[in-house]
């Protein structure tokens, strides 16, 4: 593993895509272990997409493990987005987590915070927020703090369901909105910029040469937040961690 200096970002390039599926679930164990010991408990967002399905099975093996495992009794699960589709439908990121780990570990069912994305999306996104506030026990005001949210990146530079120029990224109240897929206009429910911008820290997973241009102009290029959401991700009061695989980090300065 290697670190990549960065002004604001902890940089961290794996040799393979295994070893970075690696380093993310002893991240996530490591993040969940200090939050349970500080607060009694574990709030995270899961990442959408197919990259976390890798970390997914390493966190179940860690969880085999043992007495390193993460303390999954005191774990609340959440979701960092949804598409607009049913639970067991393929596209949905609730069924990948709950197929490759959330019915693999001993996490409560009570605990699990699915994105009812099979009603109306607006109603699953109002919802999604009084489920937010119900949770983290939020004040009219209040924004909730993940202690950990899990972010992938898009080869266009989105994240979450944050797409290049939507206007979900001049949302500054909502903690939960609605957003179109730019490609056929498919809705999706997605946590919002203030809400990622809270989190305790935030873990972008990363892998494939297809993705090296962009994780360059995230992270070494000029601010261009509009037509790069992920860029706009920077905890005002957490980490920020980037794990690449040396495919996505080929951009980057000493690949
Ligand atoms: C989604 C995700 C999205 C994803 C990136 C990367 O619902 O699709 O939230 O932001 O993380 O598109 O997706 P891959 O991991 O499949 O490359």
């Amino acid at each position: 593993m290697r670190v990549i200096p960065h002004p604001r970002a902890e940089v961290c390039v794996f040799s393979d895509t295994d070893g970075l599926r690696q380093a993310a679930a002893d991240e996530f164990q490591r993040a969940a272990v200090a939050a349970v010991a500080a607060r009694g408990r574990f709030m995270v967002a899961l990442a959408g997409g197919s990259t976390p399905r890798g970390v997914y099975s390493a966190l179940v093996a860690h969880t085999a493990a043992g007495p390193r495992a993460v303390p999954w009794e005191a774990v609340q699960v959440f979701f960092g987005d949804e598409r607009a589709v049913p639970p067991d439908h393929p596209d949905s990121n609730f069924r990948l987590a709950y197929e490759t780990l959330l019915k693999r570990v001993p996490v409560s069912p009570a605990n699990i915070h699915r994105m009812v994305a099979e009603r109306p999306a607006w109603v699953a996104a109002d919802l999604y927020e009084g489920e937010l506030r119900r949770c983290f026990q939020l004040e009219r005001n209040q924004r909730p703090r993940f202690d950990l949210i899990m972010l992938g990146m898009g080869d266009d530079g989105h994240t979450a369901s944050l797409f290049p120029g939507a206007p979900a990224l001049r949302e500054e109240h909502r903690l939960v909105t609605v957003t179109q897929h730019p490609q056929g206009g498919a809705e999706r429910i997605t946590l919002t910029l203030p809400v990622l911008n809270q989190a305790s820290q935030v873990m972008f997973v990363v892998s494939g040469p297809a993705k090296a241009g962009r994780v360059r102009e995230v992270l070494f290029g000029p601010e261009r937040g509009q037509a790069l959401p992920a860029q706009r991700v920077r905890p005002a009061r957490g980490r920020l961690v980037w794990l690449l695989d040396e495919a996505a980090a080929a951009g980057l300065p000493g690949a």
